[in-house]
């Protein structure tokens, strides 16, 4: 009896654990690297931004956006050496900021509007990095 416990038991382990190894598996390029880990904090603070422009809630804007400002100082560091990247950085700090004054002269159009840009700039910069350069040479990573 005690056996079968025992056995039904690890299945059920096998089981629960089975997904968590398989969402591991690296999905196409995309590398779990500590710039991953960044990237899905962004999400995160979208999202954020997202929720607060959807309640009016100006702190709980201005708080993700503050983090998301943080976050990207540490990332200017570590690709320092790419022009581009720096460019397309400048184009998502500068919505960013936006975000963060309209946010705290709590003008909700504003904050919308500089959210948009703030996404244009999270799709701009990624096109950048996947597209080959237009001299043939190799995609900036
Ligand atoms: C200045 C460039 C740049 C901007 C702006 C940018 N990203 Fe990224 N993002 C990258 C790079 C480089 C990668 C791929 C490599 C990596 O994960 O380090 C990436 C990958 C990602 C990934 C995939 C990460 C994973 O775990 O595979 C997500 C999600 C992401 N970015 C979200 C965002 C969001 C949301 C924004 C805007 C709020 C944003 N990014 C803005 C450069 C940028």
């Amino acid at each position: 009896m005690k056996r079968i416990a025992i056995v039904l038991g690890s299945l059920a382990a096998a089981v629960l654990v089975m997904p968590l190894l398989a969402a591991q598996e690296p999905k196409g390029e995309a590398k779990p690297d500590d710039t991953s880990f960044w990237m899905r904090k962004k999400l995160e603070y979208s999202g954020r931004i997202l929720e607060g422009l959807s309640k009016e809630d100006y702190e709980g804007i201005g708080k993700a956006a503050r983090s998301m400002r943080a976050l990207t100082h540490m990332e200017r560091w570590v690709r320092a050496g790419m022009p581009e990247y720096r460019t397309q950085l400048r184009n998502f700090e500068r919505a960013n900021d936006q975000l963060i004054r309209h946010a705290d002269e709590e003008q909700l159009d504003g904050a919308a509007l500089a959210y948009v840009q703030l996404t244009l700039s999270c799709v701009d910069c990624h096109k950048v990095i996947r597209a080959p350069a237009p001299d043939g040479a190799a995609p900036k990573k």
